[in-house]
Protein backbone atom coordinates (compact mmCIF):
# COMPACT_ATOMS: atom_id res chain seq x y z
CA UNK A 1 0.00 0.00 0.00
CA UNK A 2 1.30 3.42 -1.16
CA UNK A 3 -1.40 5.70 -0.47
CA UNK A 4 -4.38 6.03 1.53
CA UNK A 5 -7.63 7.99 1.88
CA UNK A 6 -9.54 9.16 4.81
CA UNK A 7 -13.16 10.20 5.12
CA UNK A 8 -14.98 11.11 7.65
CA UNK A 9 -19.16 10.95 7.31
CA UNK A 10 -22.60 10.81 8.53
CA UNK A 11 -22.88 12.79 11.78
CA UNK A 12 -19.95 14.19 13.43
CA UNK A 13 -18.54 12.78 16.46
CA UNK A 14 -15.67 14.50 19.29
CA UNK A 15 -12.60 12.37 18.47
CA UNK A 16 -12.87 12.39 14.70
CA UNK A 17 -9.94 14.45 14.73
CA UNK A 18 -8.20 12.78 16.77
CA UNK A 19 -8.76 9.55 14.74
CA UNK A 20 -7.62 11.19 11.18
CA UNK A 21 -4.80 12.48 13.08
CA UNK A 22 -3.79 8.92 14.10
CA UNK A 23 -4.14 7.50 10.91
CA UNK A 24 -1.74 10.52 9.12
CA UNK A 25 0.83 9.78 11.52
CA UNK A 26 0.80 5.95 11.22
CA UNK A 27 0.29 5.38 7.81
CA UNK A 28 3.51 8.40 7.35
CA UNK A 29 5.59 6.26 9.86
CA UNK A 30 4.94 3.67 7.56
CA UNK A 31 5.72 5.32 4.18
CA UNK A 32 2.14 5.76 2.85
CA UNK A 33 0.91 9.08 1.80
CA UNK A 34 -2.29 9.87 2.95
CA UNK A 35 -5.10 11.87 0.75
CA UNK A 36 -7.93 13.51 2.93
CA UNK A 37 -10.82 13.47 1.11
CA UNK A 38 -13.67 16.15 2.30
CA UNK A 39 -17.41 16.45 3.13
CA UNK A 40 -17.51 12.67 3.11
CA UNK A 41 -18.79 10.33 0.08
CA UNK A 42 -20.28 13.61 -0.97
CA UNK A 43 -16.49 14.55 -1.74
CA UNK A 44 -15.45 11.58 -2.73
CA UNK A 45 -18.12 11.15 -5.48
CA UNK A 46 -17.00 14.48 -6.83
CA UNK A 47 -13.14 14.50 -5.90
CA UNK A 48 -12.67 16.95 -3.04
CA UNK A 49 -9.45 15.81 -2.35
CA UNK A 50 -6.64 17.03 0.48
CA UNK A 51 -2.96 15.57 0.59
CA UNK A 52 -3.00 15.10 4.62
CA UNK A 53 0.62 15.31 6.22
CA UNK A 54 1.75 14.78 9.56
CA UNK A 55 1.58 18.85 10.41
CA UNK A 56 -1.43 19.12 9.03
CA UNK A 57 -2.55 17.69 11.48
CA UNK A 58 -0.90 19.40 14.27
CA UNK A 59 -3.28 21.07 17.45
CA UNK A 60 -6.05 19.14 15.94
CA UNK A 61 -6.25 16.20 18.52
CA UNK A 62 -8.08 18.30 21.11
CA UNK A 63 -10.70 19.46 18.32
CA UNK A 64 -14.85 19.23 18.19
CA UNK A 65 -16.03 18.35 14.71
CA UNK A 66 -13.95 17.10 11.52
CA UNK A 67 -11.43 19.24 10.25
CA UNK A 68 -12.34 16.90 6.92
CA UNK A 69 -16.14 18.04 7.53
CA UNK A 70 -18.95 15.51 7.27
CA UNK A 71 -22.12 14.75 5.42
CA UNK A 72 -24.89 12.61 4.62
CA UNK A 73 -24.64 11.98 1.08
CA UNK A 74 -27.57 10.97 -1.11
CA UNK A 75 -25.68 10.82 -4.65
CA UNK A 76 -23.38 7.81 -2.84
CA UNK A 77 -26.41 5.55 -2.47
CA UNK A 78 -26.59 5.25 -6.03
CA UNK A 79 -24.34 2.86 -7.95
CA UNK A 80 -23.40 5.86 -10.20
CA UNK A 81 -22.02 7.86 -7.41
CA UNK A 82 -20.14 5.30 -6.25
CA UNK A 83 -18.69 4.57 -9.43
CA UNK A 84 -17.39 8.10 -9.83
CA UNK A 85 -15.87 7.70 -6.90
CA UNK A 86 -14.15 4.89 -7.40
CA UNK A 87 -12.75 6.58 -10.74
CA UNK A 88 -11.64 9.73 -8.47
CA UNK A 89 -10.04 7.60 -5.97
CA UNK A 90 -7.76 5.49 -8.95
CA UNK A 91 -7.19 8.64 -10.80
CA UNK A 92 -5.27 9.57 -7.13
CA UNK A 93 -3.68 5.94 -7.08
CA UNK A 94 -5.35 5.57 -4.06
CA UNK A 95 -5.08 1.95 -2.55
CA UNK A 96 -7.44 2.11 -0.12
CA UNK A 97 -10.08 3.90 2.18
CA UNK A 98 -10.14 4.08 5.31
CA UNK A 99 -14.16 5.56 6.71
CA UNK A 100 -14.80 6.95 10.19
CA UNK A 101 -18.29 7.24 10.86
CA UNK A 102 -21.10 4.90 11.62
CA UNK A 103 -23.51 2.35 10.10
CA UNK A 104 -24.55 4.51 6.92
CA UNK A 105 -21.01 5.39 6.23
CA UNK A 106 -20.19 1.70 6.13
CA UNK A 107 -22.93 0.71 4.45
CA UNK A 108 -20.95 3.29 1.91
CA UNK A 109 -17.82 1.76 2.29
CA UNK A 110 -19.27 -2.19 2.08
CA UNK A 111 -20.48 -1.35 -1.66
CA UNK A 112 -17.36 0.47 -2.91
CA UNK A 113 -15.57 -2.26 -1.92
CA UNK A 114 -17.71 -4.50 -3.04
CA UNK A 115 -18.50 -3.17 -6.67
CA UNK A 116 -15.33 -1.52 -7.11
CA UNK A 117 -12.37 -3.59 -5.27
CA UNK A 118 -11.50 -0.81 -3.32
CA UNK A 119 -10.24 -2.64 0.27
CA UNK A 120 -11.89 -0.33 2.60
CA UNK A 121 -11.75 -0.11 6.62
CA UNK A 122 -13.94 1.53 9.13
CA UNK A 123 -13.76 3.54 11.92
CA UNK A 124 -16.90 3.55 14.82
CA UNK A 125 -17.46 7.01 14.69
CA UNK A 126 -20.58 8.27 16.18
CA UNK A 127 -22.20 9.67 19.64
CA UNK A 128 -24.43 7.01 19.63
CA UNK A 129 -22.28 3.93 20.54
CA UNK A 130 -24.59 2.06 18.56
CA UNK A 131 -22.07 0.20 16.67
CA UNK A 132 -21.74 -3.68 17.10
CA UNK A 133 -18.33 -4.91 17.14
CA UNK A 134 -16.32 -2.25 19.51
CA UNK A 135 -17.41 -1.69 23.05
CA UNK A 136 -17.53 2.27 22.66
CA UNK A 137 -17.31 3.99 19.62
CA UNK A 138 -15.52 7.38 19.10
CA UNK A 139 -17.62 10.40 20.33
CA UNK A 140 -19.77 8.52 22.91
CA UNK A 141 -17.75 9.23 25.51
CA UNK A 142 -17.44 12.84 25.04
CA UNK A 143 -21.76 12.93 24.50
CA UNK A 144 -22.33 11.50 27.57
CA UNK A 145 -20.13 13.85 29.40
CA UNK A 146 -21.83 16.88 28.07
CA UNK A 147 -25.12 15.46 28.64
CA UNK A 148 -24.16 14.97 31.99
CA UNK A 149 -23.21 18.29 32.74
CA UNK A 150 -26.64 19.38 31.39
CA UNK A 151 -28.45 17.21 33.38
CA UNK A 152 -26.33 18.68 36.29
CA UNK A 153 -27.79 22.12 35.60
CA UNK A 154 -31.30 21.06 34.87
CA UNK A 155 -31.18 19.17 38.55
CA UNK A 156 -30.52 22.47 39.98
CA UNK A 157 -33.24 24.32 38.52
CA UNK A 158 -35.78 21.35 38.64
CA UNK A 159 -34.99 20.72 42.53
CA UNK A 160 -35.32 24.78 43.45
CA UNK A 161 -38.86 24.74 41.83
CA UNK A 162 -39.86 21.67 42.69
CA UNK A 163 -40.20 20.21 39.19
CA UNK A 164 -40.39 17.05 36.81
CA UNK A 165 -37.64 17.75 34.44
CA UNK A 166 -38.13 15.40 31.35
CA UNK A 167 -34.85 15.61 29.76
CA UNK A 168 -34.32 13.84 25.92
CA UNK A 169 -30.77 12.83 25.00
CA UNK A 170 -29.30 11.77 21.01
CA UNK A 171 -28.97 7.79 20.43
CA UNK A 172 -30.95 7.89 17.47
CA UNK A 173 -32.61 4.16 17.70
CA UNK A 174 -30.50 3.36 20.89
CA UNK A 175 -30.51 4.08 24.38
CA UNK A 176 -26.68 3.70 25.37
CA UNK A 177 -26.29 7.91 26.45
CA UNK A 178 -29.37 7.59 28.07
CA UNK A 179 -28.73 4.56 30.39
CA UNK A 180 -25.09 6.23 31.16
CA UNK A 181 -26.67 9.21 31.63
CA UNK A 182 -29.49 8.14 34.16
CA UNK A 183 -27.01 6.31 35.95
CA UNK A 184 -24.48 9.19 36.35
CA UNK A 185 -26.79 11.73 36.89
CA UNK A 186 -29.35 10.03 39.32
CA UNK A 187 -32.08 10.39 36.89
CA UNK A 188 -35.43 8.80 38.78
CA UNK A 189 -36.51 6.93 35.41
CA UNK A 190 -35.03 6.34 32.33
CA UNK A 191 -37.26 5.62 28.79
CA UNK A 192 -34.76 3.93 26.15
CA UNK A 193 -36.21 2.66 22.64
CA UNK A 194 -34.86 -1.23 23.88
CA UNK A 195 -37.61 -1.63 26.22
CA UNK A 196 -40.71 -0.41 25.13
CA UNK A 197 -42.20 -0.49 28.65
CA UNK A 198 -45.82 2.26 28.92
CA UNK A 199 -45.09 5.73 29.91
CA UNK A 200 -48.05 4.71 32.71
CA UNK A 201 -45.95 2.94 35.41
CA UNK A 202 -43.67 6.39 35.59
CA UNK A 203 -46.70 8.09 37.03
CA UNK A 204 -46.95 5.83 40.33
CA UNK A 205 -42.76 6.28 40.35
CA UNK A 206 -43.45 10.29 40.06
CA UNK A 207 -45.79 10.37 42.76
CA UNK A 208 -43.99 7.47 45.03
CA UNK A 209 -41.16 10.31 44.79
CA UNK A 210 -43.06 12.70 45.75
CA UNK A 211 -44.09 11.69 49.43
CA UNK A 212 -40.55 10.22 49.85
CA UNK A 213 -39.72 14.09 49.72
CA UNK A 214 -37.69 14.29 46.88
CA UNK A 215 -37.03 17.81 45.58
CA UNK A 216 -38.06 17.31 41.77
CA UNK A 217 -37.51 14.17 39.53
CA UNK A 218 -35.12 13.67 36.67
CA UNK A 219 -36.77 11.90 33.70
CA UNK A 220 -34.33 10.84 31.25
CA UNK A 221 -35.36 9.75 27.63
CA UNK A 222 -33.98 8.45 24.18
CA UNK A 223 -34.85 10.37 21.35
CA UNK A 224 -35.47 6.54 20.07
CA UNK A 225 -38.22 6.16 22.54
CA UNK A 226 -41.55 6.68 20.91
CA UNK A 227 -42.96 10.18 21.65
CA UNK A 228 -40.21 11.30 22.89
CA UNK A 229 -39.37 13.58 25.78
CA UNK A 230 -42.83 15.40 24.89
CA UNK A 231 -44.86 12.30 24.67
CA UNK A 232 -43.22 11.23 28.28
CA UNK A 233 -43.85 14.85 29.59
CA UNK A 234 -47.33 15.13 28.26
CA UNK A 235 -48.52 11.50 29.94
CA UNK A 236 -46.96 12.78 33.25
CA UNK A 237 -48.53 15.89 33.48
CA UNK A 238 -51.94 14.20 32.16
CA UNK A 239 -51.86 11.77 34.61
CA UNK A 240 -50.77 13.65 37.63
CA UNK A 241 -51.38 16.87 37.36
CA UNK A 242 -47.94 18.09 37.91
CA UNK A 243 -45.73 20.81 36.68
CA UNK A 244 -43.49 19.47 34.11
CA UNK A 245 -40.54 21.23 31.99
CA UNK A 246 -39.59 19.30 28.49
CA UNK A 247 -35.57 19.70 27.89
CA UNK A 248 -34.20 18.08 24.52
CA UNK A 249 -30.51 18.88 24.42
CA UNK A 250 -29.59 18.39 20.40
CA UNK A 251 -26.88 18.84 18.74
CA UNK A 252 -24.80 20.44 21.98
CA UNK A 253 -24.12 16.81 22.44
CA UNK A 254 -22.01 16.41 19.15
CA UNK A 255 -19.60 19.32 20.06
CA UNK A 256 -16.89 19.94 22.13
CA UNK A 257 -13.23 19.29 23.06
CA UNK A 258 -12.95 15.13 23.04
CA UNK A 259 -12.51 13.75 26.87
CA UNK A 260 -9.14 12.02 27.36
CA UNK A 261 -11.10 8.47 26.54
CA UNK A 262 -12.26 9.37 23.04
CA UNK A 263 -8.74 10.55 22.59
CA UNK A 264 -7.35 7.76 23.28
CA UNK A 265 -9.69 5.38 21.28
CA UNK A 266 -9.53 7.38 18.23
CA UNK A 267 -5.85 7.68 18.52
CA UNK A 268 -5.67 3.49 19.06
CA UNK A 269 -8.26 2.76 16.18
CA UNK A 270 -6.70 5.19 13.51
CA UNK A 271 -3.17 3.67 14.02
CA UNK A 272 -4.81 0.04 13.76
CA UNK A 273 -6.34 1.29 11.02
CA UNK A 274 -3.32 1.73 8.43
CA UNK A 275 -2.12 -1.76 10.24
CA UNK A 276 -4.74 -3.49 9.69
CA UNK A 277 -4.29 -2.51 5.96
CA UNK A 278 -0.75 -2.96 5.82
CA UNK A 279 -1.85 -6.84 6.83
CA UNK A 280 -4.27 -6.91 3.94
CA UNK A 281 -7.37 -6.89 5.93
CA UNK A 282 -10.45 -4.73 4.49
CA UNK A 283 -14.38 -4.83 4.86
CA UNK A 284 -14.10 -4.51 8.66
CA UNK A 285 -14.32 -2.43 11.20
CA UNK A 286 -11.58 -2.10 13.31
CA UNK A 287 -12.62 -1.50 17.38
CA UNK A 288 -11.85 -2.24 20.48
CA UNK A 289 -13.34 -5.12 22.99
CA UNK A 290 -12.63 -6.45 26.30
CA UNK A 291 -9.18 -4.03 26.18
CA UNK A 292 -8.38 -5.27 22.63
CA UNK A 293 -8.57 -4.74 19.06
CA UNK A 294 -10.96 -6.51 17.14
CA UNK A 295 -11.89 -6.60 13.64
CA UNK A 296 -15.74 -7.26 12.67
CA UNK A 297 -17.28 -7.56 9.43
CA UNK A 298 -18.99 -4.68 8.16
CA UNK A 299 -22.04 -6.01 7.49
CA UNK A 300 -22.30 -7.11 10.93
CA UNK A 301 -21.97 -3.81 12.36
CA UNK A 302 -25.35 -2.75 11.10
CA UNK A 303 -27.08 -6.65 10.48
CA UNK A 304 -26.18 -7.63 14.23
CA UNK A 305 -28.04 -5.34 17.31
CA UNK A 306 -25.61 -4.06 20.25
CA UNK A 307 -27.94 -4.16 23.08
CA UNK A 308 -27.74 -1.74 25.97
CA UNK A 309 -25.93 -2.76 29.59
CA UNK A 310 -29.31 -5.37 31.08
CA UNK A 311 -27.42 -4.83 34.19
CA UNK A 312 -26.60 -0.99 34.35
CA UNK A 313 -30.80 -0.62 33.10
CA UNK A 314 -31.06 -2.99 36.56
CA UNK A 315 -28.73 -0.61 38.12
CA UNK A 316 -30.44 2.44 37.53
CA UNK A 317 -33.81 1.19 38.68
CA UNK A 318 -32.67 0.12 41.37
CA UNK A 319 -30.39 3.27 42.67
CA UNK A 320 -33.85 5.32 42.25
CA UNK A 321 -35.44 4.35 45.14
O1 LIG B 1 -25.89 9.66 14.74
C1 LIG B 1 -25.61 10.81 15.46
C2 LIG B 1 -26.85 11.64 15.64
O2 LIG B 1 -26.51 12.80 16.39
C3 LIG B 1 -28.03 10.93 16.31
O3 LIG B 1 -27.90 10.85 17.70
C4 LIG B 1 -29.19 11.78 15.85
O4 LIG B 1 -30.37 11.02 15.79
C5 LIG B 1 -28.76 12.21 14.46
O5 LIG B 1 -27.34 12.05 14.38
C6 LIG B 1 -29.11 13.62 14.10
O6 LIG B 1 -28.74 13.84 12.78
P1 LIG B 1 -28.67 15.27 12.07
O7 LIG B 1 -27.42 15.94 12.54
O8 LIG B 1 -28.61 14.93 10.61
O9 LIG B 1 -29.88 16.01 12.50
Amino acid sequence: IKRVAVLTSGGDAPGMNAAIRAVVRTATSQGIEVIGVRRGFSGLHRGDFITLGPRDVANTLQRGGTILLSARSHTWRTPEGRARGARHLRAHDVDALIVIGGDGSFHGAHFLQKEHGIPVIGLPGTIDNDLYGTDHTIGYFTAVETALDAVDKLRDTGASHERIFVIEVMGRHAGHIALDVAVAGGAEEVFIPEDAKEVAGVLDIVKASVKKGKMGSIIIVAEGYPGGATGVAKAIEDGTGMETRVSILGHIQRGGSPVSSDRILASRLGEAAVYALMEGRSDVMVGRQNHGTSFTPLADTWEKRKDVSRDLYRCAKTLSI
